[in-house]
């Protein structure tokens, strides 16, 4: 079994998308029951929401998905449970960081890095104070950089 988390800030627009998205990437390769997969976000305002009505609402018209996560904040424990950490841009990157323990199993990576167009970029832009279209540039960008790190874990 291999284990991969997504993280943002708040956990309703970016990392519920991206758990969403890898989720559909591994049901497509036949890899589903190969695979755990959460999100969670490093502040606790949103904890319990369902994700941004936008990001749901973008994420069923492009993707046909229905997002059903409710957000949790990310923990030091999340160091042991999972394989892979993977995180939208640097602050939450710097935020997880702050909490690895001694004994970390997970190997924590940032979800840019896996996009098959872009080389120089950290970020998933935090789409929460932009338009309808910063949520659909951001649905398409982390549905390629899913699709990325996937292959680079089965590699
Ligand atoms: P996320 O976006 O980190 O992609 O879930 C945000 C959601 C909420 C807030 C900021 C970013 N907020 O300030 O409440």
């Amino acid at each position: 079994m291999i284990s991969v988390l997504f993280v943002c800030l708040g956990n309703i627009c970016r990392s519920p998308l991206a758990e969403a998205l890898f989720i559909n990437h591994l049901i497509e390769q036949g890899l589903n029951d190969k695979f755990k997969v959460d999100s969670a976000g490093t502040a606790s305002f949103h904890l319990g929401e369902l994700p941004d009505k936008r990001t749901r609402n973008m994420a069923l018209k492009v993707s046909n998905i229905t997002l059903t996560h409710k957000a949790r904040q990310f923990k030091a424990t999340d160091f042991l449970s999972f394989d892979y950490i993977v995180a939208m841009d640097k602050s939450n990157f710097q935020n997880i960081m702050k909490l690895r323990l001694e004994n970390a199993k997970a190997q924590v990576v940032l979800m840019r890095h896996f996009d098959s167009m872009i080389q120089n970029e950290d970020a998933i832009p935090d789409p929460y104070y932009g338009t309808e279209s910063d949520f659909e540039e951001v649905h398409y960008m982390i549905n390629d950089c899913t699709f990325g790190l996937l292959k680079k874990i089965i590699k």
